[in-house]
């Protein structure tokens, strides 16, 4: 195949960016998107130049580490999957394909297509665990817990934290993974003992990270590599108004 490129190319995050043409041939349908990536790095460092900067980690889409725009889409064309886990079969010989890193500005852009995504370990870090003050946890298998709500936690639960939920929106709001984060936790016996100072403390980190409110638009869910469904969000939602009249704040 044959594939043309235009990759956002930005040294740092102070210095200008701009799209840089690209054209690889002899690209096999059945390599990644990232490997395609991999082989215009080659070239570019053969000719002694800086190559594209991405994230990746393993590359089986299971830790949420990549992720670009590929034609304005976050993780590419194909529903349901990360673009470490994206094929060159989904594309045609001879395509134009525009690569860009999230633009939002709770992710500050790092170089080329990385950008700074630890504004997502902040609001962890303000209330997504649960915590253990004496002894050790009981076993889990002890706990018993309705299977369809087991489900339901754990379909939540497989948000990866790649941030494409953000680039879609076009408020820039990170509600869809902070609502997964939210919702596993409260749905589990194990999630109770903070329910309320959770769901305050994280809808507070996630507003001050700079991200934006929902407008109900549903371009998250179309692009979460993990299908995780706006439902989500309307538990966040409940969640909060019941904590804020709980706990007066
Ligand atoms: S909700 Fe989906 S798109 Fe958003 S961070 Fe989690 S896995 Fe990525
Ligand atoms: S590199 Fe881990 S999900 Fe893509």
């Amino acid at each position: 195949m044959k594939i043309h490129l235009r990759v956002w190319r930005q040294a740092g995050p102070t210095q200008a960016g701009r799209l840089v043409d690209y054209t690889v041939d002899d690209i096999s349908k059945e390599m990644s998107f990232l490997e395609m990536l991999d082989v215009v790095n080659e070239g570019i460092i053969a000719r002694g130049e800086d190559p594209i900067a991405f994230d990746s980690d393993c590359r089986e889409g299971i830790c949420g580490t990549c992720g670009f725009l590929i034609n304005g889409l976050p993780h590419g064309p194909v529903r349901g999957s990360t673009v470490c886990q994206l094929h060159m079969r989904s594309f045609r010989d001879g395509d134009t394909l525009v690569v860009e890193p999230w633009r939002a500005k709770g992710f500050p852009l790092v170089k080329d297509l990385i950008v700074d995504r630890s504004a997502f370990d902040r609001i962890i870090r303000a209330g997504g665990y649960t915590s253990i003050n004496v002894g050790g946890p009981r076993d889990a298998n002890s706990i018993l817990i309705a299977k369809d709500t087991v489900e339901q936690a754990m379909d939540s639960a497989a948000c990866i934290a790649c941030g494409a939920c953000v680039a879609a929106c076009k408020n820039a709001s990170a509600v869809l993974f902070t609502s997964a984060k939210i919702s596993h936790l409260a749905l589990l016996p194990q999630g109770q003992v903070e329910r309320y100072t959770r769901v305050v403390d994280m809808v507070e980190r996630h507003d001050a990270e700079g991200f934006g409110s929902c407008s109900n638009e549903g371009e998250c869910e179309a692009v979460c590599p993990k299908e995780i469904p706006i439902t989500n969000i309307a538990r966040m939602n409940r969640e909060y108004l019941k904590a804020t009249l709980l706990l007066g704040r």
